[in-house]
């Protein structure tokens, strides 16, 4: 995989993250204003320290970044009010979000981690808007403070340090990877017939579970809703099914039938599944399964392939990534369509992509 981590710090906090993820990720990390070449990078990494809302140095760095290449572009803010204050993430994403073009949104995940602050090394001008700052909002009562607010108030004139460099490795893992594991190379082949027993588990992966959200009990698999996905799976003409294999453990599948599933459009066209291992996730190994199925499909003949996701599950990039476009919509799904002539290779998709 072709990544790269930037990082835009004033005062250092944001470059401590950085550099430790480097070493976690064994991903080479660059200072925003010294970076080059980002043309050719697939995968972005920018941390950055917030300044007033904004990602130290993003909005200069995304202007050098090319879309076709760029296909994954992950944002780690580094600030002193609390990264787990629901209010607060929402306030970071909806301001950094403006400095990303709206090209680069789809495919954008953000992260929240705490830095710190020392007033004495502040430069003049950061130490002029934060007692600016601090001077309107200290008139505010207590109860109305937001966590931005309170962290600014608390520290203020202080020097703090809430850097917790554990909390990469929770970034580490979404991104894939165990600290200094290397980058797997999954076989994508057709599942064979011996190994379609595993799809229950794959569909019980599939099952999105919002964050925070508990998980269904396993027993929600014989329900008629669910069972449609694998009852006699094999059976008819319509099942296909690929299959992602590291190390000679199957690590994720997709599969596709005609079914009267929430995906289903119409008796031509078969609806889809795709599920992988939580360990094996971030590195591609959806994207591939997704367009090993697609070709297999064709193959065979369909035109079209659908698929039904809810609104929140961060699987929507994926699907949109490999040509899905939203056919319809009810409150909390989407059901996606891709037109499978389209989408035989590669570069069909990016062209569609574009
Ligand atoms: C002028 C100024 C504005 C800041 N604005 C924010 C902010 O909007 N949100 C926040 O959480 N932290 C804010 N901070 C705190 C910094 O994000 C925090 O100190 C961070 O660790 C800085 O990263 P760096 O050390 O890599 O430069 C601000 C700090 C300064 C000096």
């Amino acid at each position: 995989m072709n990544e790269i981590i930037i990082y835009g710090s004033c005062y250092g906090t944001a470059k401590t993250y950085a550099e430790a993820l480097s070493k976690m990720i064994n991903v080479a990390a660059v200072s925003y204003d010294r970076v080059s070449g980002l043309e050719r990078y697939e995968t972005i990494i920018y941390l950055g320290g917030l300044y007033a809302g904004g990602v130290r140095g993003m909005a200069k760095t995304v202007k050098k970044i090319l879309p076709d290449t760029c296909r994954r572009f992950i944002v780690i803010t580094v600030g002193l009010a609390d990264p787990q204050d629901e209010k607060n993430i929402r306030n970071i994403r909806n301001s950094a979000g403006k400095q990303i073009p709206e090209v680069f949104r789809g495919r954008t995940e953000f992260y929240h981690l705490r830095g710190g602050i020392d007033y004495q090394k502040l430069n003049l001008m950061h130490r002029t808007m934060m007692k600016l700052l601090y001077d309107q909002v200290k008139k505010q009562p207590p109860e109305q403070w937001d966590a931005e607010t309170r962290a600014m108030i608390e520290t203020y004139g202080k020097k703090v340090d809430f850097v917790d460099l554990k909390r990469l490795e929770e970034i580490a893992e979404i991104l894939g990877r165990k600290a200094g594991s290397p980058v797997l190379c999954p076989e994508i082949r057709a599942m064979k017939d011996t190994e379609y027993p595993l799809l229950k588990d794959f569909l019980y992966e599939a099952i999105y579970v919002p964050e925070g959200g508990a998980p269904p009990d396993r027993s929600i698999l014989d329900t008629p809703e669910l069972r449609v996905y694998l009852s006699g799976f094999g059976e008819s003409e319509s099942d296909c099914a690929a299959a992602a294999e590291v190390q000679g453990k199957v690590v994720g599948a997709a599969w596709a039938r005609i079914m009267n599933d929430y995906g289903h459009i119409d008796d031509e066209t078969p609806s889809l599944a795709i599920a992988v291992h939580k360990e094996y996730r971030g590195q591609g190994i959806g994207k591939k399964l997704l367009l090993f199925l697609m070709s297999a499909l064709e193959e065979r003949g369909f035109e079209r392939v659908s698929l039904s996701v809810q609104k929140s599950n961060p699987a929507v990039r994926l699907y949109q990534r490999t040509g899905f476009i939203t056919a319809d919509e009810t409150e909390e799904e989407y059901i996606m369509v891709n037109n499978l002539t389209m989408s035989a290779d590669g570069a069909a998709v990016k062209r569609r992509g574009k």
